[in-house]
This record gives structure tokens, C-alpha cells and sequence, in this order.
């Protein structure tokens, strides 16, 4: 089980927390899609033969891409790679772009059959606050035409933790999300990135700061709407019926292997960590000189037992000690078995068999309880 992602950089305009890479210009769209095919042809041997089960197409803002380009991508990734007939294949859309043209070419001439529309909050202040390019309208007019042209496997992404989104704000659009019947939701606390817009204007005083508290008190009722309506929890910041997991990022949780084309992607096959050079100008030079430009970490045992106890915790299925003694070792799962005892003792840890999860409590600190279980280089 392998999953592939697509990096489309292109943007209509920035918004103020994003430091994905992006550009705002067109006028790479044609040599890029060339160079992202040299890439597919170029790296054929990454996956050795895996089948190919996702193809996710992430930004950027993958939805402002023509059909015909998702599809000459998608069909050389068939060429190239052991697809599965069931592929799973998601494309990230902003609503603005999401008009009945589009849609309707999107179910009827290609296979895209998973739609996540970066929606971020159904209240226009929070969205100028963001400098989302789309309305509060525009969302709503975006998830009724998706699910009118036949896009059922839709999830949306909502922040949380803006400043000026008052618990009752965060209320009613967990309230307008479940009106739409849709069965997966990405939801994330607002994090101020260095170096992005949004931390800029903080520093200067122009923007409000976000607020830890505030954004712990969303999560909370976040965990708590979501239980009602018999969403799984299923990883930190994602929830789901059952049968509409993400499989592609679920391949990344589970520890399996991935390959990412395009100007800033990351891939993993087990033993190494990739990542493509995050410059328009040098990617597409790649075709011309044969060579792409990437960086690449081959990760120790500690590096990939620290990465697995840090994924694994986080989702549904917990961190498997009989794992960690298969894979790396008594030394590892000794460690292991002694430095969860305080955690379990402070609720922060529960265990069923041989799988520990977070409790409620414990996911206000899924990070900080990870990293205190890693074992030092
Ligand atoms: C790469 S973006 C999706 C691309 C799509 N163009 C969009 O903006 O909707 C993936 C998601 O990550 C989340 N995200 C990105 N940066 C974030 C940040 N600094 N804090 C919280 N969530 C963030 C947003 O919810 C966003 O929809």
C-alpha cells in the first residue's frame, strides 16, 4: 500500500499563516506540468513495484489546475506506477473554484473521486483575518453543488484558535459543517508560522495574536461535537464516519511509504526522507538538466522509532509496544514500556493490550507526550 502526492504551487493569492511553497504567478503552469512529468518518468523505481492505492493532489491550490492537466498527470501516473483499480484520488479545492463548470467536469472527465475543500470558517471576519480569497458564501455554495454533482467522499478543512472566533462562533460552524451531512473533517488550531505574513503583522502589532487557550477550549468542544454526532476521532486533527478515512493520509500515519513529485515534496520509503527543492525556477530547470534537485535524510533506528511513537500516538490505533519490539527491538520496547508508566498513572495514557492511546486529557499534549518518549541519538 503506496501512496503518491502531486504538489501543485499555484496560488491566487497568498494567505496570511500558509508557508506550504506556492506561487501566485501563471505563468510557470505549462513548464511545470512539463517537469512534472520528467519527475514521474525519472523516479519510476521509487515505490519498487508497490501498488499505488492514493493520489492526492495537494497546494497550492490544486483546484485552480485545468482537467485536462489533472488528467495527463493522472495518466502518467498509471503509466508509470502499479495504480490500483480502486485508487483513492483527492484534490485539494478552494470553494471560489468550485463552480458547476468545474465540478461537472471533474466527475464526468476524470477519475478524481475525493474532494477536500479548504473551507477554514464559515464567517467572512475570520476568513479577511486569514486573507482567504473566498466568502463565507462561496463555501456554502461550494459543498451543495459538490454534493449535487455526486461528490460524496468530501471532507472539509475549519480552523480553530482565530482570534475574534468566539466559542460560539466555533460552535455554529461545527453546527453548519454537520448540516451538510459530510463524513470526514480536517480541523487545525491556527499555528503562526515564522516567516509568514500572519507573523509579521502580529509582531508589528497590526494583526491580533492568537491565543493558547482559546485555541484548547476549541479543541475541546471540537471533541466533544464531533463525539456526538459519531465521528471517529481518528487522527489528532481528523474525524470521520466509518468508511471515509483518508487513505492517503492515513498511508502517512501508518508509517507507509509515499512518494511526493513537485516543487516542495516530500517522499518516504522506509529507510529515507526526501524532499524536492521548494523553487519554481530550479524544478523546472530539472528537465532541461536531467538532474532534480532534492535533499535527502537516510533515518537512524532512533530517528524512525521517535517518528513512529510520535504518528502512531496520534491516531486511533495507538502505539503498539508488540510493534516496537518487532520492529526495533527488546532495547527499544524496555525503554518504551518504562517511560509510559507516568502517563498512564496521570490519565494522560490509557492501554488495551499491547496499544497505548491518548485519552481526551492526553491529546491537549499528543506532542509533548511523544517527545518525552523518544529515545536520544
Ligand atoms: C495546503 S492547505 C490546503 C490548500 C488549499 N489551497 C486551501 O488553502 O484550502 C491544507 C490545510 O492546512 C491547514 N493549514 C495550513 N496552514 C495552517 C496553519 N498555519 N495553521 C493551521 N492550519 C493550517 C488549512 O486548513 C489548509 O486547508
Amino acid at each position: 500500500m503506496a501512496g503518491v502526492y502531486i504538489h501543485i504551487p499555484f496560488c491566487k493569492q497568498r494567505c496570511h499563516y500558509c508557508n506550504f511553497y506556492s506561487v501566485i504567478s501563471e505563468k510557470y503552469r505549462k513548464p511545470f506540468l512539463k517537469a512534472l512529468l520528467f519527475e514521474v518518468d525519472q523516479r519510476n523505481d521509487y515505490l519498487k513495484n508497490e501498488r499505488v492505492n492514493t493520489i492526492y493532489f495537494g497546494g497550492g491550490t490544486p483546484s485552480l489546475s485545468p482537467v485536462d492537466q489533472l488528467n495527463t498527470i493522472i495518466n502518467k501516473i498509471k503509466k508509470v506506477f502499479d495504480v490500483s483499480a480502486e485508487v483513492e484520488i483527492t484534490l485539494e479545492a478552494n470553494p471560489d473554484d468550485l463552480d458547476a463548470d468545474y465540478l461537472k467536469s471533474l466527475k464526468n472527465e476524470t477519475p478524481v473521486n475525493r474532494l477536500s475543500i479548504g473551507v477554514q470558517s464559515f464567517f467572512d471576519d475570520d476568513l479577511k483575518y486569514l486573507n482567504r480569497v473566498h466568502s463565507a458564501k462561496q463555501s456554502l455554495t461550494a459543498i451543495e453543488l459538490s454534493k449535487n454533482y455526486g461528490f460524496h467522499n468530501l471532507t472539509i478543512d475549519l480552523i480553530y484558535g482565530i482570534p475574534g472566533l468566539t466559542n460560539e462562533k466555533w460552535n455554529d460552524n461545527l453546527k453548519t459543517f454537520f448540516s451538510f451531512d459530510i463524513p470526514h473533517l480536517s480541523s487545525y488550531a491556527l499555528t503562526v508560522e515564522p516567516k509568514t505574513a500572519l507573523a509579521v503583522l502580529i509582531g508589528k502589532g497590526k494583526m491580533k495574536k492568537t491565543d493558547e487557550n482559546e485555541s484548547v477550549e476549541h479543541f475541546k468542544i471540537l471533541l466533544e461535537k464531533t463525539a456526538e454526532k459519531d465521528f471517529i476521532h481518528y487522527e489528532i486533527s481528523n474525524f470521520a464516519r466509518e468508511g471515509f478515512y483518508s487513505k492517503h493520509n492515513s498511508i502517512y500515519w501508518l508509517g507507509g511509504h509515499y512518494i511526493g513529485f513537485g516543487p516542495s515534496a516530500h517522499s518516504y520509503n522506509g529507510h529515507s526522507r526526501q524532499w524536492n527543492v521548494a523553487n519554481m525556477k530550479q524544478y523546472i530547470e530539472a528537465e532541461k538538466t536531467k538532474n532534480i534537485i532534492f535533499e535527502k535524510e537516510v533515518l537512524s533506528e532512533s530517528q524512525r522509532y521517535n517518528e513512529y511513537v510520535m504518528t502512531s500516538l496520534r491516531t486511533t490505533w495507538g502505539c503498539d509496544s508488540e510493534h516496537i519490539q518487532n520492529v526495533f527491538g527488546e532495547k527499544y520496547y524496555n525503554y518504551f514500556n518504562k517511560m509510559i508508566v507516568p502517563f498512564i498513572a496521570d490519565e494522560n495514557i490509557y492501554q488495551k493490550g499491547n496499544r497505548f492511546f491518548l485519552t481526551d486529557k492526553g491529546k491537549l499534549f499528543a506532542d509533548g507526550i511523544a517527545s518525552e518518549l523518544f529515545m536520544d541519538e
